[in-house]
């Protein structure tokens, strides 16, 4: 599928099994979690561009960089969160701001309950986390929030994807890259991600 940049690594693979199995706790869902946003942090930083710096070793000058932009990260309440501090180990200076998005089960369509990001969004490169993109809604909400608060790069990172999801958000943000570890077959009548991983929100936090 065009338009969203699918992850590939065995360990990340590894991880997302752990994360789909029903047998797995919360403690184990909360590591594997961890452990593949550590892999996709990675990928999603590719494009950052540096700036060049001059720098001394102890046995010479010599020429480093470092990031051009600040880096924003965004976690999506509540599931968002359990991608964080892998983000943050991969970029320690990053801000953070934090949307809360709660899907109406009935209409499927989201309710924005927080939006809370730091000033300087023109100017930063930032990262919307968040394992589940099922119909696209909350985190379509989440970006044109984003937009209208001066963001100009955006990135989108998710563990997994339904393709119905992919194709409403690339209509409403084609300008917007996707980064998935896996993207799932479909989405079932109560708008779960299939095969998937049930609940993210209930699965990390044990609700
Ligand atoms: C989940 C998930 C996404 C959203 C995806 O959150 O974390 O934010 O659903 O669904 P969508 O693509 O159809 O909008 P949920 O609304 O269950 O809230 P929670 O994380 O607080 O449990
Ligand atoms: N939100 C989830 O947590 N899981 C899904 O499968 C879809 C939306």
């Amino acid at each position: 599928m065009d338009g969203i940049i699918l992850v590939q690594h065995p360990l990340l693979a590894a991880a997302l099994t752990r994360i789909r199995d029903q047998s797995t706790d919360t403690t184990g869902f909360r590591r594997a979690v961890t452990e593949a946003s550590r892999l996709m942090a990675y990928e999603a930083t590719r494009h950052l561009e540096c700036r060049s710096i001059a720098i001394r070793t102890p046995v010479s000058a010599a020429r480093g960089v470092v990031l051009r932009r600040p880096v924003v990260l965004v976690p999506v309440l509540r599931a968002g969160i359990s991608m964080l501090s892998a983000f943050l180990e991969a970029v320690p200076d990053a801000t953070v701001g934090f949307v809360g998005q709660k899907r109406d089960e009935t209409t499927l369509e989201p309710h924005s309950y927080l939006f809370n990001v730091p000033a300087g969004l023109e100017k930063a490169e930032v990262l919307v986390l968040d394992p589940m993109l099922a119909t696209g809604g909350s985190v379509a909400a989440t970006v044109s929030g984003l937009k209208e608060r001066g963001a100009k790069r955006i990135r989108c990172v998710h563990l997994l994807a339904a393709p119905e999801g992919v194709r409403r958000f690339q209509e409403v943000h084609p300008d917007v890259p996707l980064f998935a570890a896996a993207l799932d077959r479909r989405l079932n009548r109560s708008g779960y991600i299939v095969p998937g991983l049930g609940d993210a929100g209930d699965r990390c936090f044990g609700t």
